[in-house]
């Protein structure tokens, strides 16, 4: 039977005319567990992983997956087994990732609004380490700790003022951005972190942006974190470890964004050339390890053709996929039975009563009502900023394990969405 890989999915293959992830026929799955549906690949989160692990080998590095890309338990359980730790950003953050079994002390704590309550539950974990990023966070954790009798373990997130070159939604490193301590700031941070006697300075951390597609701004960020640590030791306060944040991309439309393993080997190559090659890294990728491990399926509803557009109107919306709508972000769409007369260009649009509801503008498909559709790219930042909008129950979510697939999370019922709800 004809094999055909689809660029930059390397888990998903036509054989024949089937779209296949792994070893299991998606269109059996839609029709098994329904549609919206997200599929995972175990193997192709995993082979993302590898990429890092292959570009740090021999060095002391902690790779902590940003679960904020997909925090389903199944995936966290996964990177956990892998010896994965997380970069978590709130108390069911943290919640998550030890129901699933990750390590607390390979947890690290991003975010500028932790509240009280977050550090508390943090510190009686044993959380690794707390990326505090303003003064006033640190004034309020030293103060948190000492009350349960402990010292914080912390890192102060850096705003390098570097620009990542990406959607101003996803830029966090810039001068204007809400993230981490200004640059000139940090050496005064770091000294008032010093001094309060409810935490302990282990780190320095930062994250410039996501959906990053050149490595020149890493270079530029790398430099500037390590003047940073020259002069935050010369101060007398030693770093142990030095975290460079997440934000690698990846193809969703023929983009080339750098391999996570050759960026790796310039990057420790800059750390070496300055004698840091022997301090403990840690890095916080998110997208660049699900996100092209994951696909939506479809159900192609109704045909709407006229003039100027052809509508194609499937059962997935923005509730299920926002991030066309958020970022007018593009993702693949293709047919999970390929068929070769897609004469007619469509826009692909979802149920919800929103102009913005839209999945794909303008896209080359013969499908028919019935039809599957798979949207690609789905593994990261979809499910987990689905919603309930227009009362729309989120999607099942199944990972692929060569021939098998598990179940990982069943389909959100009305009564599931009700019941916290309460009548007057
Ligand atoms: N570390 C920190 C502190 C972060 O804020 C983020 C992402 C990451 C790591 C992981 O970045 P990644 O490797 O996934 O790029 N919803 C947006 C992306 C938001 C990213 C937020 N922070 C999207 O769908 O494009």
């Amino acid at each position: 039977m004809m094999h055909q890989n689809l660029p930059g999915q390397p888990h998903l293959a036509y054989r024949g005319n089937e779209l296949f992830s792994e070893d299991v026929r998606l269109s059996d799955l839609a029709k098994q567990f329904g549609t919206p549906l997200f599929v995972y690949s175990k193997a192709a989160m995993l082979s993302a992983l590898q990429g890092y692990q292959r570009g740090f080998a021999g060095r002391h590095v902690q790779i902590c997956y940003a679960m904020k890309a997909n925090p389903a338990l199944a995936v966290i359980q996964v990177f956990a087994r892998a010896g994965c730790g997380f970069d978590i950003v709130s108390g069911g953050d943290l919640a998550r990732v030890l129901a699933a079994g990750g390590e607390a002390d390979k947890i690290i704590f991003s975010g500028v609004g932790k509240t009280r309550a977050e550090m508390r539950s943090a510190l009686d974990a044993g959380i690794g380490c707390f990326n505090v990023e303003s003064e006033a966070e640190l004034e309020v954790l030293s103060d948190v700790a000492l009350s349960m009798g402990l010292r914080a373990p912390v890192s102060i997130r850096v705003n390098p003022n570097v620009d990542p070159k990406t959607h101003p939604y996803i830029s966090t490193g810039l001068k204007n951005s809400k993230f981490g301590i200004a640059h000139e700031r940090v050496l005064s941070s770091y000294q008032r972190a010093a001094a309060l006697a409810g935490l302990r300075v282990v780190g320095i951390d930062c994250h410039i942006g996501s959906q990053i597609t050149q490595e020149e701004p890493y270079l530029d960020t790398v430099d500037r974190m390590l003047d940073l640590v020259q002069s935050i030791e010369a101060a007398g306060i030693p770093i142990r470890h030095i975290d460079f944040g997440g934000g690698l991309g990846i193809n969703y439309n023929g983009e080339t964004p750098p391999d996570a393993c050759q960026l790796w080997e310039k990057l420790l190559a800059r750390l070496d050339a300055r004698s840091f090659g022997d301090r403990q890294l840690m890095i916080e990728p998110g997208r660049s390890l699900v996100g092209n491990a994951g696909v939506c399926l479809t159900e192609v509803l109704y045909l709407k053709p006229g003039t100027p557009k052809n509508f194609l109107i499937v059962d997935a919306a923005m509730n299920d996929l926002p991030r066309p709508a958020m970022y007018q972000a593009f993702h693949q769409i293709v047919p999970l039975q390929s068929r070769t007369d897609a004469s007619k260009h469509w826009d692909v649009v979802g149920p919800v009563c929103e102009s913005g509801d839209w999945i794909g503008h303008d896209r080359a498909l013969a499908s028919q009502p019935g039809d599957l559709l798979a949207v690609l790219s789905a593994g990261a930042y979809c499910m987990s900023m689905a919603s309930n909008y227009n009362s729309r129950g989120r999607a099942s979510e199944i990972l692929v394990e060569g021939e098998q697939a598990h179940l990982i999370r069943r389909r959100e019922t009305i009564a599931d969405q009700m019941s916290s709800e309460i009548l007057l």
